[in-house]
């Protein structure tokens, strides 16, 4: 199935998205009064960061949920009538005047409610801490110790009565999902922890990324084969990976140009079969334009008599790899489970890819060394 996905970078509070043009929101915005996002904030209205400078906590707090507002406002136009709106948020405590919880999830609900949304029952993320240091407050000696926030909210809201099909409609039921799917999906308790996400160190810890799992089981909940998926603080694009996965069209606004050009800070590019077949595919579904240096191995491999797919050159030159057993038609099949629900199929799948990509280097090292000493005759010899 072909699915259309186009970034935009450019700021969320200016959506250029024509009127009913979004079928599903999927998004997950920067959290107010969580220090990592101070600096964002500060920068989208001054006034936050005097509030801030000032330890004026709530003047902050409700500074950032008006910029946040902008957003919110917009997305009662593009989305069509009877759309979801689903947005990952969590409370913050802090202490600045005091130490106090701010409850991001109440405050966007009430502003959501505002501009005319209906709010539908939300489920609680729960993302256990394992710090043994995660009780904050007065220790074992009471009043004055505080609960560890180890949950988030998925906040869930339709814009207006619900969208209509014809009876019978061919792409609604064949979008439906399993019944193991169901049972566990639409319990108001979903227990994840974060998965670890293919970026270097400094862009994961500015990212906020959610697994791909949260995305992905959103968007088979809330829409149709075909639809369109709009994620207006894309941060590392896995809205739109989920999007891809699912067969949904996406499209995405973010406003720092480093994470939509991941691919910018490299020198070279190294794929297997890449010319012929990831380059065309990134470009075609994702608005980038893969213009740098690019080696693809699978020639070079030719050109020193190594021939087969990626994974038997890998035997050849004694790369080893954990899931030796698992192939390209294992991948589609491990996809497959997934879509039907069978826990930790997805989880293999990306593991057998992150393989694929970090092979590349030990291969490149490899098959360029013996190329290099193949063609340049040392003269000292
Ligand atoms: C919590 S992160 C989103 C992470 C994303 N769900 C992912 O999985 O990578 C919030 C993102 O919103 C971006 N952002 C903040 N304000 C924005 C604005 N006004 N317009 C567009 N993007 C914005 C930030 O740069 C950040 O990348």
């Amino acid at each position: 199935m072909e699915t259309d996905h186009a970034v935009v970078t450019g700021d969320a509070r200016e959506l250029s998205l024509p009127a009913d043009s979004v079928d599903l929101v999927v998004t997950s915005p920067p959290y107010p009064m969580i220090e990592m996002w101070d600096d964002i904030f500060a920068a989208l209205d001054p006034a936050i960061g005097d509030a801030l400078d000032a330890d004026d906590g709530q003047r902050a707090f409700e500074a950032m949920h008006d910029v946040l507002d902008v957003v919110w406002e917009q997305l009662q136009r593009v989305l069509v009538e009877g759309g979801i709106a689903a947005i990952n948020v969590g409370d913050a405590t802090r202490t600045l005047d005091r130490f106090r919880q701010y409850p991001n999830a109440g405050e966007i609900t009430r502003r959501m409610v505002d501009y005319g949304f209906d709010p539908l029952p939300d489920i609680v993320w729960r993302k256990p801490a394992n710090s043994g240091a995660k009780f904050m407050g007065s220790g074992m000696v009471p009043p004055n110790a505080y609960p560890t926030l180890e949950h988030e909210s998925i906040l869930l809201f339709r814009n207006g009565p619900r969208r209509s099909f014809p009876p019978g409609d061919e792409t609604r039921y064949e979008s439906a999902y399993f019944w193991e799917e169901r049972n566990q999906w639409f319990s108001d308790l979903w227990e994840m922890t974060g998965t670890p996400q293919g970026l270097d160190a400094g862009l994961r810890e500015r990212s906020g990324a959610f697994p791909v799992e949260v995305p992905l089981r959103l968007i088979r909940m809330f829409s149709i084969y075909g639809d369109t998926v709009l994620d207006p603080f894309w941060g590392t694009g896995t809205t739109t990976l989920a999007a891809m996965l699912a067969g949904r069209d996406s499209v995405g606004y973010e406003r720092d140009p480093d994470l939509r050009a991941a691919f910018d800070g490299a020198d070279l590019l190294v794929t297997f079969n890449g010319k012929r077949f990831d380059v065309p595919f990134l470009e075609a579904n994702f608005d980038v334009d893969l213009d740098l240096p690019h080696l693809d191995l699978m020639y070079t491999c030719k050109q020193i008599g190594l021939s087969g797919g990626l994974k038997q050159i890998e035997q050849d030159i004694g790369i080893e790899r954990d899931r030796p057993d698992i192939s390209g038609r294992d991948a589609v099949r491990l996809w497959k489970e997934h879509e039907r629900g069978q826990d930790g199929s997805l989880e293999t799948l990306i593991s057998y890819n992150r393989e694929d990509a970090v092979n590349l280097r030990t291969l490149a090292d490899t098959v360029t060394t013996q190329l290099h000493d193949e063609r340049f005759v040392d003269p000292t010899q």
